[in-house]
């Protein structure tokens, strides 16, 4: 029930800080250790490459997977879209395992996939939020989310439930292959939890910022390096689906190759800057815009903030900054789509599952 929600939408940006303590206990045993069944475990350790096979949201959360299973248990990722992946399929490894991500666990184009690489005997993973549904049921081994129903067609809770889960579905298999890890990823997650709730907290500074950017835009950019490229692509992907106001997310270094043709005065431009490595070049990509006139908008980290920031990410752990920095985003998609009269929780043309291919 929505309760004294507007919108399931709302509720379930609310519940992110919830499901991120929910998934912490569920993945944790009596010792405090992560809790993976064993042959999920060996089937990571066994894999010379993973291939992630997703749609949407779930394919976001997946390039996100992708950053953290290569950087934390050392095994190469490709992260497809299912309905490529279906029809044209690349060469594959020798010792290929799939994981399918999946909110319903009932998307067609995964499911087209799942059946042809079971038929070629590869072993396979469904990270769901619904067990028992048909991804889960076909998939070798399920990995739940425990986010709770996901209503609202615009998915949020599932997009950081999984990337979650993948945090520590990466640790686990690091632990297995005996790497020395520097972090514990279920402290990080409870941190995790605290940040999204300083944010959420903070519903009408967002409200205003979507009017600010958003009231008399056709259009709007977002721009990102490294994991903050593959937040923006999420972020992006929300503002189309709920507002209807056509959005991209770039790469900052690709602007200068054309994109940045497309820049005019007052065209909305958000930018994430919350990787080091990357904060200075991100920094020229905002200021190339907004000498072009662009109405930018900074979202940095604490560490890495400047003056001139309009929102400060409490800090977390570096490869985890996308579970902090997508709830901003889903908040201005939000806003944006309610100041448009919009219906949040029903957009036009859309379905919550997409059960065709
Ligand atoms: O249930 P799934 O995660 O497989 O769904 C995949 C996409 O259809 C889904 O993420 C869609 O893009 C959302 N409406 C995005 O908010």
């Amino acid at each position: 029930e929505k309760g004294t929600y507007d919108y399931f939408m709302m509720k379930e940006i609310d519940e992110q800080p919830f499901v991120m303590r929910k998934i912490i206990q569920q993945y944790q045993d009596e010792s405090n250790n992560i809790k993976v069944e064993q042959v999920v475990r060996d089937e990571m350790a066994k894999a010379d490459r993973i291939y992630i096979i997703a749609a949407g949201t779930s394919y976001n959360a997946g390039l996100v997977g992708k950053q953290i299973i290569e950087n934390v248990a050392g095994i190469p990722v490709e992260v497809h879209i299912a309905s490529e992946f279906s029809y044209n399929m690349p060469l594959l490894s020798e010792k290929p395992l799939f994981i399918f991500i999946s909110q319903s666990g009932e998307t067609a184009d995964s499911r087209s996939v799942l059946v042809k690489t079971q038929a070629m005997g590869h072993p396979s993973i469904t990270v769901t939020n619904v067990p028992g549904s048909t991804l889960s049921r076909e998939a070798d081994y399920t990995l739940p989310l425990y986010a709770g129903p996901e209503i609202a067609v615009a998915s949020t809770k599932a997009y950081t439930a999984q990337i979650a889960v993948l945090t520590i579905l990466a640790v686990d298999t690091a632990k297995a292959k005996g790497k020395t890890l520097t972090f514990d990823p279920l402290q990080e997650l409870a941190i995790v939890a605290n940040a999204m709730e300083t944010l959420t907290d903070k519903k009408d500074v967002f409200e205003q910022m979507a009017l600010d950017l958003f009231k008399d835009t056709r259009n709007a950019f977002y721009i990102g390096r490294g994991v903050d490229y593959y937040v923006v692509q999420e972020a992006s992907l929300k503002l189309k689906e709920i507002s209807y106001i056509q959005a991209e997310g770039f790469a900052g270094g690709e602007l200068k190759h054309g994109t940045i043709a497309l820049i005019e005065e007052g065209t909305p431009v958000i930018a994430i800057a919350t990787q080091e490595n990357v904060n200075l070049s991100i920094r020229g990509n905002v200021q190339e815009v907004a000498a072009r006139g662009a109405n930018t908008c900074t979202v940095s980290m604490e560490g890495l903030e400047k003056d001139e920031d309009r929102v400060v990410l409490p800090h977390v752990h570096p490869l985890l900054t996308p579970l902090v920095s997508v709830v901003p985003m889903q908040l201005l998609a939000y806003y944006a789509a309610v100041q448009r009269g919009c219906d949040v929780d029903k957009p036009r043309n859309l379905a919550k599952s997409v059960t065709v291919e």
